[in-house]
């Protein structure tokens, strides 16, 4: 879910409508404003996106007033439609809310609440803690913040939330638990959001609220900061902000996610920069140069990451094996946190997170933690709470990816993750001098070798609309290829709808392999090198029971192309490099597929960018 709130000298509805959009990605099966105008607190909110939600705004109510609050929700508790939508408000209408995160304990509270008169139109857990909140301010007679206050001590959950008291219009009080929030402080007026972007044109100066904070956000006073837990005040840093507006909006392409794909050359080159310097045959990078030792001395790492970062995760397993000789296990978070895994002190987890917000993924590095376990994490999203939490880490610096299919984050994730295990293999000895230098020089290469395979844009979206009609599509890949193969088929299912699996090419005779019929498109990762032959002897096998066959090669490949219905090149690279080159079609294929589907891509049905539930 996203929150958007202002308070200040300004008409807040277009602000915060526009935040609201910004926002979106985070969540969108509906929407809600309250604004409150001098005398009511007017609330529009409605199942759908933020568009549907300004239609009704603003054929409905004229939404006045200079202080508000708005939301954006991806469901939790009760189905997405207009009452579960937020804001919220409490019984006596006096209160309204809005919450990114779970309370979990909310069934008894509402019990005792209802018990005590309280009635509730919502399913949601968000109802419950307003009401809660108004409780204790007229049991206890105490001031919003203090409610606030005493009744998060009271829930167990996730939450980040902004309250708004009608009675006293000019502040709003704001907490956060596993989920972001963060002040944006103008003159005169101050902005609450989930993340920067909503206020990055107004403000540059962001307060970022740690788990377990809270604050007033009141006109004409600075900003307190106050620990939820024992009410100590903590002095608020107030944070430059680096983001500009260009990088958060769509430079002319059509889709967040084509602009990604195409920043990919570019973000890469941010990924490196600074730390590699090929010509001084240098890798710098400080978060593990401040901790080599541990590095080194590692009996083995894991990784802990979910979605598109777990197949980053993947990818570092051959790489970090190949080339600096630690044993690597790659985890799911949800699983790794759940069940009652062996972390001993010589273990290295890496954390992998675009957001640096993924519940699981925070979970999972507190357990390791706590086990004395040493951290490290890859973020993309600068002072994220899993940047926060680690030990220490390294920013792919991609940029903002708004688009919630995944695209540079992860092959920027790999860039990091190679860079390390370069550098590590090099510190080991486990790889000689000259490779280090060739492969160091091979890096440099990637961003013009990608820049070549996005040249295949048209000839990919020809095949696309060969296919776009599947109901299943198969894609196989071995080594370094495989989980190129897994986030291939999880691109597609994300934006397009269609079935796809993933799976090691050499495993399609152990089950796939009966799917197969002149129904089935198969895309084969056949790049030159990584057991080449045996991946074409992979694709006889598919060619002999009709399959069709969309296969990836390395330029200039002759072989496949008199097997397969369709090849898509990409230039050579050493095969450790080649997943930042194959990656690139499967991400354009899906993308077009989508495209013609007439799906929302950049806003796949159900899901999320940021998922800070568990
Ligand atoms: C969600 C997103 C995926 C992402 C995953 C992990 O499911 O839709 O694109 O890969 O979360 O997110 P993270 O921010 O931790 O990389």
């Amino acid at each position: 879910c996203g929150i958007v709130g202002y308070i200040g000298k300004e008409q807040a509805y277009p602000i915060i409508l526009k935040g609201l959009k910004r926002l979106e990605y985070r969540g969108y099966d509906s929407a809600g404003i309250a604004i409150y105008d001098g005398n009511d607190l007017n609330i529009c909110k409605t199942k759908g996106k933020v568009a549907d939600l300004q239609h009704k705004c603003e054929s409905e109510i004229a939404l006045k007033g200079t202080v508000g609050i708005g939301h954006t929700r991806w469901a939790t508790h009760g189905e997405p439609n207009d009452v579960n939508s937020h804001p919220h408000c409490s019984n006596s209408g006096k209160l309204a809310i809005i919450h990114n995160g779970i309370i979990e304990n909310y069934e008894s509270l509402k019990t005792e609440l209802q018990n005590r008169g309280y009635i509730f139109s919502s399913d949601t857990d968000t109802e419950v803690l307003v009401n809660l909140i108004e409780d204790i301010m007229i049991n206890e007679k105490v001031k919003l913040g203090k409610a606030v206050q005493i009744a998060l001590n009271q829930t167990i959950g996730a939450y980040a939330i902004a309250v708004f008291d009608r009675t006293k219009p000019n502040e709003i009080v704001v907490a956060r638990l596993g989920s972001p929030l963060a002040i944006g402080v103008g003159d005169d007026e101050y902005y609450i959001a989930s993340d920067a972007s909503p206020f990055i044109e107004y403000t540059k100066k962001a307060i970022y609220l740690e788990d377990g904070e809270m604050a007033v956000v009141r006109l004409g006073k600075k900003i307190k900061v106050r620990k939820i837990k024992d009410d100590s005040l903590v002095d608020p840093y107030v944070q430059k902000l680096q983001l500009n507006l260009d990088q958060i909006e769509k430079a002319g392409y059509e889709h967040f996610m084509l602009k990604e794909i195409y920043e990919q050359p570019s973000a890469i080159k941010d990924t490196y920069r600074g730390r590699m310097l090929a010509d001084r045959g240098i890798i710098r990078m400080a978060g593990v140069d401040d901790n080599l030792e541990k590095f080194l001395n590692a009996k083995r790492i894991i990784v802990v990451a979910c979605g598109t970062s777990w197949h980053a995760g993947l990818v570092s397993e051959y790489i970090f094996e190949d080339l600096a000789r630690i044993p690597v296990e790659v985890e799911y978070a949800s699983e790794f946190r759940y069940r009652n895994p062996v972390i001993n002190k010589d273990d290295v987890v890496i954390a992998i997170s675009q957001s640096g917000e993924t519940a699981d993924t925070m979970a999972a590095i507190k357990l390791a933690k706590e086990n004395g376990a040493f951290v490290f994490g890859v973020c993309n999203v600068v002072g994220s709470s899993i940047s926060r939490e680690t030990h220490a880490g390294a920013y792919t610096h991609a940029g903002p990816e708004i688009g919630v299919a995944s695209t540079k984050a992860f092959t920027t994730q790999i860039t990091i993750l190679s860079l390390m295990a370069l550098k590590l293999g090099k510190a080991k000895g486990s790889i000689s001098n000259s490779d280090y230098h060739m492969y160091l020089n091979e890096m440099e290469q990637i961003p013009s070798k990608i820049e070549k395979a996005l040249q295949s844009n048209d000839h990919i979206m020809k095949v696309a609309a060969v296919y776009k009609n599947a109901k299943n599509c198969l894609y196989l890949g071995r080594g370094y290829n495989f989980p190129v193969a897994l986030e291939g088929a999880l691109k597609l299912k994300e934006i397009s709808y269609i079935h796809a699996e993933g799976y090691p090419a050499a495993e399609m005779k152990h089950g796939p392999i009966a799917l197969i019929d002149e129904h089935m498109p198969v895309v084969v990762i056949a790049t030159k090198k990584g057991h080449y032959e045996k991946v074409v002897s992979n694709i006889q096998e598919i060619k002999s029971r009709k399959g069709k066959i969309i296969a990836v090669v390395t330029e200039g490949d002759t072989s496949v192309k008199n097997i397969a219905d369709h090849v898509i090149e990409v230039p050579e690279t050493f095969e450790a490099l080649t997943p930042l080159l194959t990656t690139i079609p499967l991400q354009l294929f899906s993308y077009h597929i989508a495209v013609m589907l007439g799906k929302n891509v950049d806003q796949p049905r159900n899901l999320a960018k940021s998922v800070t539930v568990e």
